[in-house]
């Protein structure tokens, strides 16, 4: 399942969020999406999800203008809801049955998919919330919630994974899991954000560089390119330059901080 973005812009409170976004992703391929607070990740995500429609330009899914005209069909609607799956940055919006097990046995129910008890063992042995899953999701951690939301979207078989900031709030095991499961799967269409550098080459090949106020993308290419460019980790704002004092000699060097 692949995407084509052409020349996107999305307004929001009568501000420019995006502007002039440009790029294409093929199926089966995995982006990583960074930028710093404010670059417009999660407006992108929710585009490429359809929650948000663009003021400007394109965006085709598999080939065709993805379009709230076209997201009103049922019939497409049924199919681009079963294939695509976003994993909210504030995973609470997502969370609302009584217990783990029916928030991951909820999904595959709704589109009707057989073998929904074993679905339920299986990713929550993935994410390692087996012993939670009599538990109501509200009364759990940040990042037991968020590897709950995983198991309840990749229960329902997406085609297309939008994950908005996955490991942030992820103890280092759980990212580390994380990050293998995503290697290991094949056939799966996956657009992550984060702004921890220390991730994102591991998330993906390819970086997508956004910055707040910047029209379209500063960096698209080898997510190695991308981690060892200075100049531009600054620029953007994903790294900052500061003067230390060593005693009687002063040195500058480049700070990367991650966020999460
Ligand atoms: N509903 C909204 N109304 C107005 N501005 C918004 C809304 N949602 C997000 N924004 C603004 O859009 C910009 C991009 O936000 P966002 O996509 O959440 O960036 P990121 O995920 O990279 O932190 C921010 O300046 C944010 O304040
Ligand atoms: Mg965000």
């Amino acid at each position: 399942m692949s995407f084509s973005l052409e020349g996107v812009g999305l307004d929001l409170g009568g501000r420019p969020v995006l502007r002039d976004v440009t790029f294409s992703v093929a199926p089966g391929e995995r982006v990583v999406l960074l930028g710093v607070n404010g670059s417009g990740k999660t407006t992108l995500l929710k585009a490429l999800d359809g929650l948000v429609v663009p003021t400007a330009g394109r965006i085709a899914y598999d080939g065709a203008p993805l379009e709230p005209r076209r997201l009103e069909e049922p019939a497409f609607r049924r199919r681009f809801r079963a294939e695509v799956a976003l994993l909210f940055q504030n995973v609470d919006a997502m969370l609302f049955n009584p217990s783990v097990a029916d928030e991951i046995a909820f999904g595959p129910r709704q589109l009707g998919l057989p073998g929904v008890e074993e679905r339920v063992e299986r990713w929550a042995a993935a994410f390692g919330v087996e012993p939670l899953l009599d538990r109501p999701p509200f009364e759990l951690s940040g990042g037991e919630k968020k590897r709950v939301a995983l198991a309840a979207i990749l229960a329902a078989g997406p085609r297309v994974l939008l994950l908005d900031e996955p490991t942030a709030s992820l103890d280092p095991a759980s990212a580390a899991r994380l990050v293998d499961f995503l290697a290991g799967l094949a056939d799966t269409t996956v657009v992550v954000s984060t702004q921890n550098l220390s991730v994102a080459e591991e998330l993906g090949a390819r970086a997508l560089l956004l910055a707040p106020g910047r029209p379209g993308l500063l960096h698209d290419g080898p997510s190695a390119a991308l981690v060892a460019d200075e100049r531009l980790l600054v620029e953007s704002g994903l790294a900052h330059r500061h003067a230390h004092r060593h005693g009687a000699a002063e040195h500058a060097h480049f700070h990367v901080h991650d966020a999460e």
